[in-house]
């Protein structure tokens, strides 16, 4: 479904490092199971040199292969180096990472900066944060980090980074202030944009059974068949299908064409339909 490297798909499919470091010198426990990602990142740390790194990790391919890559890049590295490694340095190494994954690579860099603060025996400022989406539990700290370190412009972007904003949408308003508020400290005179056509997940899925309900289930059982909604990953929408409608065998035309169009015409233009495998 995502297009991804083929350094991300090889270490997804071949991850290093997994496991728990024994006796680890710090310890990063970030994300929660709950928000669909976590990640357990152990050290084991000589004079200020990282010997040791393994992970544990729940969530999709860009977060195994994020994790993955970040225990390669920082085994032997000093500790003043390894700190300063970003988010983007984690996707550059796979060779970059779908947009709406890039919360997986700040998932690494969070993890990262969790277990050399346990190392130091220091708190973290986000831990500090006020929670601004409910639905991720993600700080005004952690987002406005990410807006001033990824210039970031829209909620989608946001979304994208950090999750927040990708469930319920409750929190769109507070996204929004802080967005303007972060680039205003910024200085930066930059246009916000605010898609109208922007979408939750919730609202996206909403839309995609509404219209496969009205436009395509009713031609489906005319001749016994169906339509089932398995997923909505971005903007690829996986459907399970069966029979063949009747003005789809007439003018040759799949049902995935079909329902694709219908979905392109009233919900995004740019969906993807992937029949289940
Ligand atoms: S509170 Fe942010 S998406 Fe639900």
């Amino acid at each position: 479904m995502w297009l991804y490297t083929d350094t991300v798909t090889e270490h997804f499919q071949n991850p290093r490092n997994v496991g728990e470091v024994e006796n680890a010198d710090g310890v990063g426990d970030v994300g929660s199971l709950a928000c669909g990602d976590a990640l357990k990142l152990t050290l084991k740390i000589e004079d200020d040199r990282i010997v040791d790194a393994k992970f544990k990790t729940f969530g999709c391919a860009s977060a195994i292969a994020s994790s993955s890559a970040l225990t390669e890049m920082i085994k032997g590295m000093e500790i003043a180096e390894a700190e300063k490694i970003t988010n983007e340095d984690i996707a550059d190494f796979l060779g970059g990472l779908p947009k709406e994954k890039m919360h997986c690579s700040v998932m690494g860099r969070e993890a990262l900066e969790a277990a050399i603060a346990d190392y130091r025996g220091e708190k973290l400022p986000s831990a500090e944060g006020e929670v601004v989406c409910e639905c991720f539990g993600v700080t005004d700290v952690e987002i406005s980090r990410a807006i001033k370190e990824s210039s970031l412009r829209s909620l989608e972007e946001i979304t994208n980074f950090t999750k927040a904003g990708g469930g319920c949408g409750k929190c769109e308003d507070k996204l929004e202030a802080l967005l303007r508020q972060t680039i205003s400290e910024g200085l930066q005179m930059v246009e916000i944009d605010k898609k109208p056509t922007r979408m939750t997940t919730l609202q996206k899925i909403k839309k995609i059974e509404d219209v496969l309900e009205r436009e395509v289930r009713p031609g489906l059982r005319l001749d016994g068949g169906d339509i089932e909604l398995i997923d909505v990953d971005g903007d690829f929408v996986i459907v399970s299908m069966r029979g063949q409608c009747t003005s789809c065998a007439k003018s040759e035309t799949t049902i995935k064409e079909l329902v694709e169009k219908k979905l392109r015409e009233q919900v995004l233009e740019t969906l993807i339909v992937e029949e289940e495998k």
